[in-house]
């Protein structure tokens, strides 16, 4: 029989904003603290033995924002980096960024790939963040990358010359949570989402910890995944702890 352990965890980090206002703090402030969450929850998925994890950090239409809120993502995103990258390389994680990277400043661009670099031989927890990452753009670029091998006569497209060229290749998340009390995906791996089971806290980003963790884990193994399917493909089995 099948297992359907949580091999993937895909999260929709939101409500930093809202949670720094509920303090009469800056917005900066909630991002800040949201890496605290971050932190926690890599850390929770090396203890639960969860072997993939995608964060969602920046969409490709978030930058609609002010450039002030977008300047502080930036420095945070390359302050982060610096900060956690030798913990990250000696917990074995393996990092990686999804996304188009190209808007992005050199300097960025060069503390992702350093990070991509040192962990890339890393065999334990894969980490992804998701960063001016949009779901439509993720098709696009698979449909692009699928037309540059194949012959100008090509009419057709089957849906594993798309599946092949996305970020993921089959692996999609089994479980996505949102934090902040949305109910949307927000342009996040539509294609990936497309059977996943969807979690949704008000619990906003910078609370979430250990506990809300297991609350969406165990929210997963109470669900009966069927797949188009009469019955459960087969025996739901707890991730070790
Ligand atoms: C999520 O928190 C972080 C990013 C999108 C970068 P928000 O900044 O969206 O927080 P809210 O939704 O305004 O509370
Ligand atoms: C989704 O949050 C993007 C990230 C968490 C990075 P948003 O706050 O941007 O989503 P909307 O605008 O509420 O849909
Ligand atoms: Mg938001």
């Amino acid at each position: 029989m099948v297992s359907q352990r949580i091999k993937h965890v895909s999260i929709i980090m939101d409500g930093n904003g809202r949670w720094a206002n509920e303090r009469n703090m800056p917005r900066s402030y909630g991002h800040r603290k949201g890496i605290d969450a971050v932190k926690k929850i890599i850390n929770a998925c090396l203890v639960r033995q969860i072997s993939m994890l995608t964060l969602f950090a920046f969409s490709s239409e978030n930058w609609i924002r002010p450039s002030k809120e977008i300047t502080l993502l930036m420095s945070l995103f390359r302050e982060s980096i610096l900060n956690n990258m030798s913990n990250l390389h000696n917990n074995n994680i393996k990092v990686k960024f999804i996304g188009d990277m190209s808007k992005f400043d050199r300097n960025l661009i060069k503390h992702i790939s350093d990070l991509e670099h040192l962990t890339h031989n890393n065999d334990g927890l894969e980490l992804y963040f998701a960063v001016n990452y949009g779901g439509k753009w993720d098709i696009v670029n698979a449909i692009n990358n699928h037309l540059k091998n194949v012959k100008l006569s090509t009419k057709k497209i089957l849906e594993e010359d798309i599946e092949k060229n996305l970020t993921f290749y089959n692996n999609h998340p089994d479980l996505l949570i949102r934090t902040a009390g949305e109910q949307r995906l927000s342009n996040f791996m539509l294609w990936q989402h497309a059977y996943t089971e969807l979690y949704f806290t008000d619990c906003l980003w910078p609370d979430f910890n250990e506990n809300e963790f297991d609350e969406a884990i165990k929210f997963f193994y109470n669900k009966t995944r069927k797949f188009g399917g009469l019955q459960s493909i087969g025996k739901i089995e707890k991730n070790d702890k």
